[in-house]
């Protein structure tokens, strides 16, 4: 299918990003993975100046920018350095050859491209079940950029995502979520206990398992929180933007149970499972929140003095029907 044929599918008439043909399959959000047709690549046709601007506009910090050099296989994690480490603003500018991934993050905050994305958060959200929006804490997009024939490797995400191509092509691979036999129960625990954001292990013999689907652009693709997933990007520059949200069920309940028993595991003590009581959870939760806010409220002081302020959140509107 090629990006004309894609374009020119959509309808014409559409108010919003979403094509209205596809926006029914939104209430399977966070159960399988599925494709759809959007127009955001209309709205928003971002090119390589475009994203040299979005850094040049972006706070500097891990928290706002990332990128990795050089060749990735599937199984590699995200902390692989695989060849000498550019400067960001040269990974953007030779993308075409240099075989990097460029992640600029909290881009719906920005001037210039945020009020599109702003929309396409709440669009999203509005389209999806009542039991997910219920669920729903904040969002956040970023934009991927990536170098021809670049893989990246085979990882699960605690958000549910929604990956969106806006120029070139990728080949994504996606696995339902809550297959214990895809993800182990020891993989989920390494990702939200120890924080080790490469927890997921490939297993090739369960490649057969995955939906492959071919991104073009104007196609989007929904990963499912901790549902696996692999790209393989086209043989042009691929840009694409990722909307993410955080769920009250993982990010506020299952990670804190998890990191809290990986701390009493670590002093010998052997914790109830998640799940195991539903008294224990709770309190397990509430004591993890609280000491990380006390943590994440220092960070954000030292943030304002070094940045000026804090950096604002988008939340969603809560409709009624
Ligand atoms: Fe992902």
């Amino acid at each position: 299918m090629s990006a004309l044929t894609t374009f020119s599918s959509l309808s014409s008439s559409q108010t919003g990003l979403i094509e209205p043909a596809d926006r029914a399959l939104f209430s399977d959000v966070n159960v399988r993975p599925f494709c759809y047709r959007h127009r955001l690549a209309l709205e928003l046709p971002l090119t390589l100046p475009d994203i040299a601007a979005l850094n040049d506009r972006l706070p500097d910090g891990d928290a706002f920018k990332g990128w990795q050099n050089g060749v990735t296989q599937i199984e590699d994690g995200w902390r692989t350095r695989p060849s000498e480490r550019l400067t960001l603003a040269d990974t953007i500018a030779g993308i075409e050859t240099n075989h990097s991934l460029v992640v600029l993050k909290h881009i719906e905050q920005d001037s210039v491209v945020g009020p599109a994305l702003r929309n396409l958060l709440q669009e999203i959200f509005d389209y999806s079940s009542s039991r997910f929006r219920k669920d729903v804490v904040l969002g956040e997009c970023l934009v991927f950029l990536n170098s021809p024939g670049r893989k990246t490797a085979y990882h699960f995400d605690l958000e549910a995502s929604f990956l969106l191509q806006i120029a070139g092509t990728k080949t994504v691979h996606a696995w339902p979520c809550g297959d214990p036999q895809v993800v182990a129960e020891s993989e989920v625990e390494a990702y939200c206990g120890a924080g080790n954001l490469s927890a997921a292990v490939y297993k090739p013999d369960l490649q057969k398992l995955a939906q492959t689907y071919l991104l073009e652009p104007g196609d989007g693709v929904h990963f499912p929180s901790l549902g696996p997933h692999w790209v393989q990007n086209g043989d042009t520059v691929s840009i694409s933007i990722n909307v993410n949200y955080d769920l009250r069920s993982l990010h506020g309940s299952l990670r804190p149970i998890l990191a809290l028993n990986h701390r009493l595991e670590k002093l010998g003590l052997r914790p109830r499972r998640p799940g195991a009581s539903l008294l224990s959870d709770k309190a397990k939760a509430t004591a993890w929140t609280v000491a990380r806010n006390a943590k994440t409220l220092a960070r954000r002081v030292i943030a304002r003095r070094r940045n000026g302020e804090g950096y604002p959140v988008w939340m969603p509107e809560h409709r009624i029907g």
